[in-house]
């Protein structure tokens, strides 16, 4: 079975989405940057083991970085999921776990990287938003896209309404894109993301079907 450690910094409720999923895997370990996390009671009520290394304990984001590789390392994961962590991890850190790290981010990249996706998005007046699952690179939010589901943006939508709306699907295309990994079935070419052979991999919401 392949070993996940899950990166969080808050809620958890990607990570609990994925704990709910059946998938085939060993969660090794939980950490969070921050020892408040709600996301490490979910994870310490299920008897995952759960850490805290907070980033505030660290003058210099590098060496908060190494703290984090040497726990993670500990428990020789085949993938590090990045689940709401909040912190921008330096290229050393990308490069260690390369090919084996992977994040979802609640916007349909390329549009909207970075904080307050749901905001931007209504002020932009997209008509259609949603979440990637993707790789992670140097660069902040970008990567080869695994997997994204869209919702549309409604016209009586706040950012509380259209971040509930997004996070449904946050909730649906983080096991999937999981288990593809774990199954083996991605492959890369350059940026894109080709499931055992056959090109695609991101799926539109409502309707997700699993190849
Ligand atoms: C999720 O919406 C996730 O996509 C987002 O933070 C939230 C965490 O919620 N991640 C990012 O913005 C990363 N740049 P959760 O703790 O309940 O999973």
């Amino acid at each position: 079975m392949k070993r996940i450690v899950i990166l969080i910094s808050g809620r958890g409720s990607n990570m609990a989405a994925i704990l709910d999923s059946n998938l085939p895997i060993e969660i090794a370990a939980v950490i969070s940057n921050r020892g408040d996390s709600a996301g490490l009671e979910i994870a310490r009520s299920r008897k995952l083991p759960a850490f805290s290394i907070e980033h505030k304990d660290y003058a210099l984001r590098e060496d908060f970085d190494s703290a984090l590789a040497m726990k993670i390392d500990e428990f020789s994961p085949d993938f590090v999921i990045l689940a709401g962590f909040m912190r921008i991890l330096g290229i050393d850190f990308v490069k260690r776990y390369s090919g084996r790290l992977v994040n979802i981010h609640p916007s349909l990249l390329p549009s909207f990287p970075g904080t307050k996706t749901h905001r931007k998005a209504l002020e932009e007046g997209v008509k259609i938003h949603g979440c990637t699952v993707h790789f992670v690179t140097e660069k902040l939010d970008h990567g080869a896209i695994i997997i994204q589901a869209a919702v549309p943006v409604l016209e009586d939508d706040d950012e509380e309404s259209l971040a509930a709306r997004v996070l449904e699907q946050e909730h649906r295309i983080y096991p999937q894109a999981i288990r593809w990994l774990v199954e083996g079935r991605i492959n890369r070419e350059g940026n894109r993301v080709l499931l055992g052979g056959k090109s695609g991999g991101a799926l539109v919401s409502p309707e997700i079907e699993p190849r």
